[in-house]
């Protein structure tokens, strides 16, 4: 396997995570209480779908076809969206949970693209490597906006561990340790 069949082999894979994700986000979206929540959802879906295209363009530039490959770390990311989406708990828990597994998602893809950007740059395929930077400057508007809405909802959930008292105070705290920007 040389450089470019290892771009050929990212693209496959950012392929099969794309698509995955156009599954998963309308779930994600209806499992949201927050309403800014659910429209960032909506939102990151319909980009979703330019990503899914310009992977495809990327392809075709190669003059390839998406094979059929499976991301398996977008499996497992998608798994534990299914966890939050899962939550016995209050709406305003289950949105910080929510925005959590968002972020992982994101977080995951903007690994993937500047992996695949680099490669695309180093073989010197500069559609490719723009097509690619497109998708990976979206992405990363999108953690923004989810890191911003994981601050709103951490008040949510805080207001609703002030106004009651039990399970719900156990469960906002210990996510609320995790808390990472
Ligand atoms: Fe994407």
């Amino acid at each position: 396997m040389n450089l470019r069949d290892l771009l050929i082999d990212q693209l496959h894979d950012l392929h099969s995570a794309e698509t995955q994700l156009l599954d998963a986000l309308p779930e994600m979206a209806s499992a949201s209480t927050g309403e800014n929540l659910k429209q960032a959802f909506l939102d990151h879906l319909e980009e979703t779908k330019h990503h899914v295209a310009r992977i495809e363009r990327a392809l075709s530039v190669l003059r390839l076809t998406p094979k059929g490959k499976t991301c398996a770390a977008m499996q497992g990311l998608i798994a534990e969206g299914n966890e939050a989406i899962d939550l016995k708990s209050s709406g305003a828990i289950r949105d910080v949970a929510l925005v959590g597994a968002a972020r992982r998602v994101e977080h995951y893809e903007i690994a993937a693209y500047k992996a695949a950007r680099g490669i695309a740059n180093a073989v010197d395929e500069q559609i490719v490597g723009d097509l690619l930077q497109q998708t990976l400057d979206e992405e990363t508007k999108s953690e923004l906006r989810l890191s911003t809405l994981a601050d709103l909802e951490f008040e949510a959930a805080k207001d609703l561990d002030t106004a009651s008292e039990a399970p719900a105070k156990t469960s906002v705290r210990k996510l609320g340790k995790k808390k990472q920007k």
